[in-house]
This record gives C-alpha cells, structure tokens and sequence, in this order.
C-alpha cells in the first residue's frame, strides 16, 4: 500500500503525544464533505446559516470594499451559496482562485462556476492550506488582492497559528489587499454546546469518521465502536474541543506502527475558537486593520472586512 507520507507523518506524530491528537483537516473526505454538510443543515448548528444571512443582508456594502481589477482567493468551500453571492456581485474581479485541500469536491464545483460565470476566469488550486502556497498566474490585470475566508475556519487554528496564518495571507495579498472573514463569535454556552452535540448525532459520526478515513488509506485498525464522540466548550480559552473518547484498552495499527490507547484517554480532533470581535480584530492587528464588520441581530456571527496594514 501507498501512503502519503507526509500525512503519514503527522498523523503519527499527533497519536505519539501525552494529548493525542489529529488534524482537523483529516476530516474532509468524500463522505467527511458530506456529514459536514449535513452538520450545517442542522437547526443547532448555526453557524453556516447565519453567515450567510448576514452575507444576503449586507451584500452591497460588503462588496463595495471591492475595487476594480481586483483578485479573489478564496480558501475552503468554493461551491457555497456564499461564494457565488460575492461573485454575482462582483462582475469585474480580474480572477478568482479558489483553493481546497478535496481536489474532487473542488474540480466538480469549478465546473459549475464555469458555467455559471462563463466571463470569469477561475484558477483553481488543490492545496492544503497548512502548508506552503504558491498561486497560480492569473491574465488580466491585477491591481488588489482579496482573500475570502468564510465558515469560521480560521477557528480550527490554535490563536498563534491563526496569526500566522493571518500574516501569511496579507502577505500574499500585500499593498491595497483585503480579508474577508467569516468568524464564529462568543456566545451562551449553551448555543455552542448543543451546536456541537446534535440531537441527530450528525456531528458525532462526522467525528468517528475521521478514525474510518485513517483506517482506509493508512491500513489503519481502529474498531470505530470503541471510541465515543465529545465536544466540550473550554471557557477558559474560548473554545469548543472535540475528542474522541477510547472506551477499552486496546492496540491500534496504523501503517507499521503500534499505538496504545488506554480505556479513559483521548484523541483531539478539533478546535473550534469562538472570539469577540474586538478580541478578533486585535489577532489580526500584527498585519491588518478592521475596516467594516456586519453580525446577525444575535450576534452569533461575525463577517469581517480587512485591509492589509
Ligand atoms: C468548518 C471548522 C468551522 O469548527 O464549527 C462542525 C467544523 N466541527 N462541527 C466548526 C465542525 C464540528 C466547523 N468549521
């Protein structure tokens, strides 16, 4: 069997610590896609909702941020409603890229956007945005740069590897660039913790499916029955933890190696950060300046509008 051996490596790694862990993005195969999109369905489960109502709400003023000749890098999604509100609203973008980690999800939903936007042209990237980027040359001229980042990604990210992220990003978009960024706030615990513990139990099978896409491309052996899905809101540091909990003793393989899981212990599958938005505008500070913000009359969610410093 092949493995990529760079996922390999960090999966590993992850397993190896005192907390082990996986990366979040470990989520997203083809069936992860589809519980996530399931998730956002969800009546607790907010969040997709509500972005993109205050997206609809607001959409003349979010997009008049927007100058001529301006290129939009999108991360994530690339086939949501939100994507395609901004670009009918923006009929003179000089290009748009869209980048996802699920080369499938992303070269079906280009497709239609071709269709769709036959004037526009879309260069596509398949990447995985934890790592290094390189854009492709886009033909018409490019005077601004703005990165679109919906859905409250930016959460998964631990606040230090947020901010770098952030700096890479206007980095990438430099002088007159932007960030459009959709970003889930601090609320009633409550709201987050049934968000995140579904009555469906949608977001616990979203969780264990990780442990199935590991044992389907790392030869992994992992008895799905033996973990138990929790999410908990640690107020301390803003966020919601997902875990998976082992309930039995037992060895794992994974690949050639060994990994003890003890009854009680557990894997880190994700963080999820909620921040104020003034606690958000301040991450950001290092490289850019909060120029507007629109939030639902809730106050549930925030999308945020940036100009590179
Ligand atoms: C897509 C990362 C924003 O953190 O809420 C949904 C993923 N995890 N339910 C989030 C997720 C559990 C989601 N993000």
């Amino acid at each position: 069997m092949k493995y990529n051996e760079q996922d390999l490596t960090e999966i590993i790694e992850g397993l190896s610590q005192k907390q082990k862990s996986l990366p979040s993005k470990f989520f997203y195969d083809q069936k992860g896609s589809e519980l996530f999109d399931q998730i956002c369905e969800l009546d607790e489960y907010y969040q997709t909702r509500t972005e993109a109502k205050i997206m609809t709400d607001n959409i003349d003023q979010i997009t008049s941020v927007f100058e001529n000749n301006t290129l939009l890098i999108e991360f994530g999604s690339g086939s949501s409603l939100k994507t395609r509100l901004l670009l009918e609203h923006l009929p003179n973008l000089s290009g748009y890229i869209p980048i996802d980690i699920s080369k499938d999800h992303l070269l079906k939903s280009v497709k239609q956007l071709r269709f769709e936007f036959p004037d526009l042209e879309i260069a596509p990237m398949i990447a995985d945005y934890t790592r290094a980027l390189t854009f492709p040359p886009i033909h018409r001229a490019v005077e601004h740069k703005v990165t679109f980042f919906p859905g409250s990604t930016i959460g998964n990210f631990q606040p230090e590897y947020a901010k770098e992220f952030l700096r890479v990003i206007a980095d990438e978009c430099g002088q007159n660039g932007g960030l459009l960024i959709g970003v889930d706030l601090k609320k009633e615990e409550k709201i987050l913790y049934d968000a995140y513990n579904d009555s469906k139990g949608v977001t616990a099978e979203f969780n264990i499916n990780i442990l199935r896409r590991i044992n389907r491309e790392f030869d992994g052996d992992f008895v799905l029955n033996y973990f138990d899905h929790e999410a908990v809101y640690n107020s301390e540091h803003g966020r919601i933890e997902m875990h998976l909990i082992c309930n039995k003793d037992k060895q794992v393989h994974i690949a050639d190696k060994n990994i003890t899981f003890k009854k009680g212990e557990s894997i880190l599958t994700e963080y999820s950060y909620k921040y104020s938005i003034e606690e958000f505008a301040a991450l950001a500070s290092d490289v850019f300046v909060l120029r507007n913000y629109w939030t639902d009359e809730n106050r549930l969610f925030c999308v945020m509008y940036f100009d590179v410093k």
